[in-house]
């Protein structure tokens, strides 16, 4: 049994001074997992998936969230507060359990799976539902960081940033090399604005020899970052990144340029089928936001745009578990089975 989280792992690489509390539920060193068969459809010789979905509350936001709730405790803040499309209030929600101060999370109205908010509630967070999408949401929860004694943890905190680096060094550490392209899914940009930091940061300690290309993708309903323009009113259903102003705007737009890397639009279709691929090809169940790397990449490849043999890693940020209105389920009204092996053998058409 092991405690060890991502302050303890990374210290070094962390702002941490010797009054920042011991945080931790064990997040981070998640499985980057080989997947051929996903390789195959994707179009490329060799593809890894980061995991990120078996994190403690099963999304990425915890590396970040450990490390911003910790300082925010050395601070001496008692509330820290954030918007969100659901996985940033659950992270928030646990963290803030954990180190025992006050968690309040705004969250867009009909923007936030029940999935996400039966995590935030469970944790005890303290939930404001917000009549508007979630660019304006984090207007509020910006301002009133501001004007109150409330800490914000959304990723324009440095120290989400900081911690969110830590993957891009475990993949580096496992693989013993950058991967020639990085791909994940971008919302608000602070994911793929952390993992550049990271790639950077190892190259300037010269722990890796080259950085990866940075593919970006978006959904084609709530993609500003392709379109390179702010979208009113984004829309897709991968709520994790229906935002149309990423407040990382600047830094993933630097991390793209600096890479040689592409930001691009996927389908809800198409990030949909990339869900049911990456699942039933290699048992990894992700939300439908986690697919829209693998989309993207895969998109990316029949455009010429990534070469066939390419070393790739795909981040899948958020458990499928978190999402489950768009699986197909079973027909509640069909007809049981009767509990008999010949009727369940007949059944199977064994
Ligand atoms: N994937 C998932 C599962 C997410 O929840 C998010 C963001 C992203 C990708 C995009 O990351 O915003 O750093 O570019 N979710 C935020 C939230 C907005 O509130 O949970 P990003």
């Amino acid at each position: 049994m092991t405690t060890v989280g991502v302050l303890q792992r990374y210290a070094h690489y962390l702002p941490l001074t010797a009054r920042t509390p011991a945080l931790s539920l064990a997040e981070g060193d998640t499985p980057l997992l080989p997947v051929p068969r996903l390789a195959a459809w994707v179009g490329v010789d060799e593809l890894y998936v980061k995991f990120e979905g078996v994190n403690p509350t099963a999304s990425f936001k915890d590396r970040g969230m450990v490390v911003a709730v910790a300082k925010a405790m050395e601070g001496g803040a008692t509330t820290v507060i954030c918007a969100s499309t659901g996985n940033t209030a659950a992270s928030a929600a646990a963290y803030a359990a954990r180190g025992g101060i006050r968690a309040v999370v705004l969250l867009p109205r009909g923007g936030v799976t029940a999935g996400k908010i039966a995590q935030a509630l469970a944790y005890g967070a303290e939930p404001v539902v917000i009549e508007a999408g979630f660019d304006a949401a984090l207007d509020v929860a910006r301002a009133l960081a501001r004007q109150y004694p409330v800490e914000l943890v959304n990723s324009v905190n440095p120290y989400r940033i900081a911690g969110q680096a830590t993957a891009a060094y475990e993949i580096c550490d496992v693989l013993g090399s950058a991967p020639d392209v990085l791909a994940l899914p971008v919302g608000n940009g602070g994911n793929i604005s952390a993992y550049w930091v990271g790639f950077r940061r190892y190259h300037e300690a010269k722990t890796i020899a080259t950085l990866p290309v940075m593919l970006g993708a978006q959904a084609a309903g709530a993609a500003p970052l392709v379109l390179g323009h702010p979208v009113e009113s984004p829309e897709t259903v991968a709520s994790a990144i229906r935002i149309g102003r990423p407040a990382s705007w600047d830094t993933a737009v630097a991390a793209v340029t600096e890479s040689g890397g592409e930001f691009r639009a996927v389908t809800d279709a198409e990030i949909l089928e990339a869900r049911s691929e990456i699942a039933r090809r290699e048992g990894i169940f992700c939300e439908p936001a986690s697919a829209a790397g693998v989309a993207g990449l895969r998109a990316s490849v029949a455009a010429g745009r990534t070469p066939a043999r390419s070393r790739c890693v795909c981040v899948c940020t958020g458990h499928g578990l978190k999402d489950v209105a768009s699986v197909p389920s079973i027909d509640a009204s069909a007809p049981a089975i009767p509990a008999t092996v010949e009727a369940v053998a007949a059944a199977l058409g064994l």
